[in-house]
């Protein structure tokens, strides 16, 4: 037996006789088939996150089989495992309760199980930032295959897509402009085809912040699911997987403070979902990096929107793709990126975006010179209502309500948002400010995307598409609206929407950053000092009591604070 601790020598199960061991698990695996000159190869692990319930994942069996195939051409051995798959509408009460759990399931699993280098095929909104956050803990030789994005379908002769246009049908059947056998209908087209959402949402923009980020080969972020490239990409993923075994090309090399900038930098660029802040928080509280959202605003006004893409745009993803994908975005960006940061191919961003195919005329990119926006993708709010800070994506704001003073109309939770929303006796008018609370991570818990609170359905029927809406939740990324997010600390905790009452005073000033509750100090501190928490639906065990008492707030990525390296050693965007 060799002595070289690689592939199956690694990680074994602990008897007392490292050998016994050794000779143990080869009796087993070798009931599998394996020759000695397999088990004899590096071990590449393959993070398989197929699920029935998944179908943004469908393509995931071929994937498997596409990188195992280069993993073998480049003479490794590869060895797949399962692990949870989360998707967005089948995790209760929301997946981000669970990406947590997915993270610790996939670091477990690449801790305990012998591999040089791991494989993480992801694609759903929380499974690549879980997989990334596992790679981050771990620091094995890591690369990440995303499924891709869906294709675009057609509803009476108008391309369609989930999901922004999921949420668009759904506002036209509430306000009576769609029926019911349309909305229906819909349901047939949304998706046409397995792969995640095809507009700039979370899983889009976890994808293009990945490649950026250079933990995944270059063009891989934009190929759609069912395209042959995408198999391609994954073989080729596969062999590369040897290379970063033998080069020990960590995570650690690749994921820094400069290549989470550049990650910020393409996800403002990409007029990229709010998500991606929060989950890009929680990866770099894993390296022990602090996200900076202040340095983050200020590059927000530095970095214009360069893609044409819904939500905030017209495009989808296979439109993107087409256009070139993540390298013509990087050719334009180049001036304002890290170039000498690392990536998973062993050369340099820098190196990467030289060797780049020429530029060819294509309307889905704009040159830096001529952006869609300015800047400014992602703002960062300051006042007395956001405490520790909130966000709000601008460029899917309306114009006029940008800077807005309005009435607040509070709903206490979830529920009590379902149960009034569309009261006709609701008082409330298009020019109310609507809050949401008690639906941040330990209030709901899990943080869902609520934050798309519905326009009441008697203002919608009148034609208001638009308000200001204020939640200590997120949003989906295909989600468009003047609409606060992330308010932290969160109203469980005692945060400042905890202390909002019916017909406050409410002022959102975008350009200045601001988010203000017109109330005198000394009335709030006497509400603070009213306020009690409720903790009658507190978990008592499992993940629920982990989870409550150990998530952070949305400044800090929502992970678990024992998960996080701390004291933070860096800081991104410096
Ligand atoms: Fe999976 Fe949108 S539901 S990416």
């Amino acid at each position: 037996m060799s002595e070289k601790k690689q592939g199956m020598r690694r990680k074994l199960t602990d008897y007392g006789d490292a050998e016994f061991s050794l000779y143990l698990r080869k009796a087993f695996i070798k009931a599998m088939g394996f020759s000695e000159d397999a088990l004899a190869r590096p071990v590449i692990g393959i993070a398989n996150t197929a699920s029935a319930y998944n179908a943004c994942h469908a393509t995931v069996p071929e994937l498997v089989e596409a990188v195992k195939r280069g993993v073998m051409l480049a003479g490794g051995l590869p060895m797949e495992f399962p692990t949870i798959s989360l998707h967005e509408s089948f995790a209760y009460p929301t997946s981000m309760y669970l990406r947590n759990l997915m993270s610790m399931d996939t670091e477990e699993m690449m801790r305990a199980l012998p591999m040089d280098a791991c494989v993480l095929i992801g694609g759903c909104d929380k499974t690549v930032p879980a997989q990334l956050m596992a790679a981050a803990s771990v620091d094995i030789p890591s690369i990440v295959v995303v499924t891709g994005p869906m294709l675009s379908g057609t509803h009476r002769g108008e391309r369609v897509c989930a999901c922004t246009d999921c949420r668009r049908f759904w506002a036209d059947y509430r306000a009576g402009r769609i029926d019911e056998r349309e909305i229906e209908a819909v349901t047939d087209r949304l998706v046409s085809s397995a792969g995640t959402c095809g507009v700039m949402g979370t899983a889009s923009t976890m994808a293009c912040m990945t490649e950026a980020m250079g933990m995944m080969l270059p063009g891989g972020a934009t190929i759609p699911a069912v395209h042959a490239d995408r198999l391609r990409h994954a073989e080729q993923a596969g062999a590369r997987a040897l290379g970063l075994a033998g080069e020990d090309l960590r995570p650690s090399r690749i994921m820094t403070g400069k290549s989470l900038a550049n990650a910020l930098r393409v996800l403002l660029a990409v007029g990229g979902s709010t998500n991606g802040v929060l989950h890009l928080t929680a990866i770099a509280g894993r390296l022990g990096i602090r996200i900076d959202m202040e340095a983050f605003d200020r590059m927000g006004n530095e970095t214009p929107v360069l893609i044409d893409l819904k939500p905030t745009g017209s495009a989808y993803m296979d439109d993107l793709h087409a256009a070139g994908g993540m390298a013509t975005v990087l050719r334009e960006l180049a001036p304002l990126l890290h170039q000498d940061c690392m990536t998973v191919t062993g050369r340099s961003l820098g190196k990467e975006i030289a060797a780049l195919p020429p530029a060819f005329d294509q309307g889905v990119v704009r040159p830096l010179s001529n952006p869609i926006h300015t800047g400014g993708g992602i703002a960062f709010l300051r006042g007395n209502l956001s405490g520790d800070g909130a966000i709000i994506k601008q460029s899917a704001c309306s114009e006029e309500l940008l800077v807005h003073s309005g009435r607040a109309v509070v709903f206490d939770s979830l529920d009590d948002l379902a149960a009034r929303i569309d009261d006709p006796s609701l008082d409330v008018s298009a020019d109310d400010v609507l809050v949401l609370r008690n639906a941040g991570p330990k209030g709901a818990p899990g943080m869902p995307e609520a934050g798309y609170i519905p326009i009441p359905k008697k203002l919608a029927q009148q034609g208001v598409r638009d308000m200001v809406r204020i939640s200590d939740c997120r949003m989906s990324g295909t989600a468009f609206g003047t609409i606060v997010l992330h308010a932290s600390p969160e109203a469980a905790v005692g945060g400042p929407l905890a202390l909002v009452r019916n017909g406050d005073a409410i002022r959102l000033d975008v350009p200045a950053r601001r988010l203000s509750l017109e109330v005198a100090d000394e009335e709030l501190e006497r509400r603070r000092q009213a306020w009690r928490p409720d903790d009658r639906s507190r978990p008592t065990r499992g993940y629920g009591k982990l989870f409550f008492e150990h998530v952070t707030q949305a400044d800090e990525g929502c992970d678990f604070d024992f998960l996080t390296r701390r004291p933070f050693e860096g800081l991104s965007p410096d």
